[in-house]
């Protein structure tokens, strides 16, 4: 609820993916990264988030993030450092939460959210967050 009223009346992207990210990083306990990646041709290029500098682009396939998109599913991982192929961005993260964004049944990006806690995100937060990322994709127009 509180996203929706946030996004509402602004029909911009990148402003809203900016404001999604920053709610969800100063209100979601034990995150150290929230943010966006918006695909480019076969790669996921950086968008807006909160946190440490990350990776600018990440090939679809390659790491949490291009491993969801992918797959088009979201991508709950409880200890990076046993996920094959994570890419390390900030090193002090060591759970992870990807949920793929997919806008008229084509993938537009990801919303990944780090923790530096093993074990940060349940089954929960996967349903959770995939309904903020519905918010998300829902609050502009192509
Ligand atoms: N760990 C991610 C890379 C992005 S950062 O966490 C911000 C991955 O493996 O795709």
């Amino acid at each position: 609820m509180q996203l929706t009223g946030l996004l509402s009346g602004e029909q911009d992207a990148i402003a809203n993916a900016a404001n999604t990210a920053a709610l969800l990083y100063h209100f979601l306990p034990e995150v150290n990264w929230v943010g966006f990646y918006f695909l480019k041709g076969s790669e996921l290029v950086l968008g807006p988030f909160q946190g440490k500098p990350a990776c600018a682009r990440i090939p679809l396939g390659k790491g949490v993030c291009g491993t969801a998109g992918e797959r088009l599913e979201s991508t709950l991982v409880p200890d990076v450092s046993a996920f094959p192929g994570h890419i390390v961005c900030d090193a002090g993260s060591r759970s992870e939460l990807v949920v793929p964004l997919v806008k008229h049944g084509a993938l537009w990006g990801v919303l990944d959210l780090d923790s530096p806690a093993l074990g940060r995100f349940d089954e929960a937060d996967r349903a959770g967050c995939e309904a903020l990322a519905r918010v998300y994709i829902e609050s502009f127009k192509l």
